[in-house]
């Protein structure tokens, strides 16, 4: 079985659920609490052992690039300073040359398109796929634990996560089979499908290890869902020729895409953090209380 050694980060979306905020910054880099989101998603990758991190990028997204370059006048100074355990951290998230790749999707013609302009820079092997929308909570990380799947299945390996049945209609949402291992076999894959129309609950978190033959089949993708060239067909006539396994993962997952779920981020990293959990879950406490206090004032009214 060959090794996943290279990740995919398609960061060529326009953010607008996001806006304003995202007008003149990339969604990725917002940060959630000292680190730009995108920051978490590599680092996950990094510890899943890949080797070699290729981003789509799109207009307006080139601080992700100067994000993961060496910026030498700031080194420096920080290395006078004194800061070296700043450094340090600069330093251990900044890929070694060559170990980072970019390629432009020109125009944001959809998730599947996005993957497609990475083809080139992954060649004739299984690759990684994050979304960095998303960003995972859990020790070993969501793509660690999927390699630990696909080292026993091979294949095509996808993230799944329950949600509440009467959201599928939000999601890529997959069918469920036969168990193997940690995961089982997937029957069906279905983009935001209809309401009352959907397979299961498992819906695809944004982690996938993909074979290179899904280049050939985006290449002739034709529009589907939002008229957008969308992955899960693409995987859908992939799982004609190859099998695909879905891996439950049980970890936090928030998106960061959303409002909400960007803010729910901050507050479960933060609450991580042993120089932050005193006071910001004292702040936390004062300020639930305040709000059950409005909702209660509400409901009165
Ligand atoms: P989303 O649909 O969540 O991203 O795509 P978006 O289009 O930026 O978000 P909204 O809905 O307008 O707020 C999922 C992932 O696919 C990437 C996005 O950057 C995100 O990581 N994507 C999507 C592309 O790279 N290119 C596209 O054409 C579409």
């Amino acid at each position: 079985m060959t090794r996943v050694r290279k990740a995919v980060f398609p960061v060529a979306g326009l953010g607008t659920r996001f806006l304003p905020a995202t007008k003149a910054i990339p969604k990725e880099m917002l940060p959630v609490v000292d680190r730009p989101v995108i920051d978490y998603v590599v680092e996950e990758a990094r510890e899943a052992g890949i080797e070699h991190f290729i981003f789509v990028t799109g207009r307006n997204k080139g601080v992700i690039e100067d994000h993961f370059d060496v910026q030498v006048e700031l080194y420096d100074t920080l290395a006078q300073r004194g800061k070296d355990h700043v450094l340090g951290d600069l330093q251990r998230m900044q890929p070694a040359p060559g170990q980072a790749s970019f390629t432009r999707q020109q125009k944001p013609l959809g998730l599947g398109h996005a993957v497609w302009c990475a083809r080139e820079l992954v060649g004739n092997e299984p690759f990684a796929l994050l979304l960095p929308d998303m960003i995972m909570q859990s020790d070993p990380g969501c793509m660690a634990q999927m390699i630990g799947l696909y080292e026993k299945t091979g294949g095509n390996v996808v993230a799944v996560q329950e949600c509440d049945p009467s959201e599928t209609h939000k999601y890529g949402i997959v069918g469920r089979g036969r168990a193997t291992g940690d995961g089982f076999e997937i029957t069906e894959m279905v983009e935001k499908p209809a309401k009352g129309k959907a397979p299961s609950n498992f819906y695809l978190n944004g982690r996938y290890i993909l074979q290179p033959e899904i280049f050939s089949i985006l290449a002739n993708q034709a529009r589907g869902a939002g008229n957008e060239i969308q992955l899960t067909d693409g995987m859908l006539k992939l799982k004609d020729k190859q099998d695909f396994f879905a891996y439950p993962y049980s970890g936090r997952a928030f998106d960061c895409g959303s409002p909400e779920g960007f803010v729910e981020a901050n507050l479960a990293f933060a609450l991580q953090r042993e120089d932050m959990r005193e006071r910001i879950g004292g702040n936390l406490a004062g300020l639930l209380s305040e709000a059950a206090g409005l909702s209660r004032k509400r409901s009165r009214a």
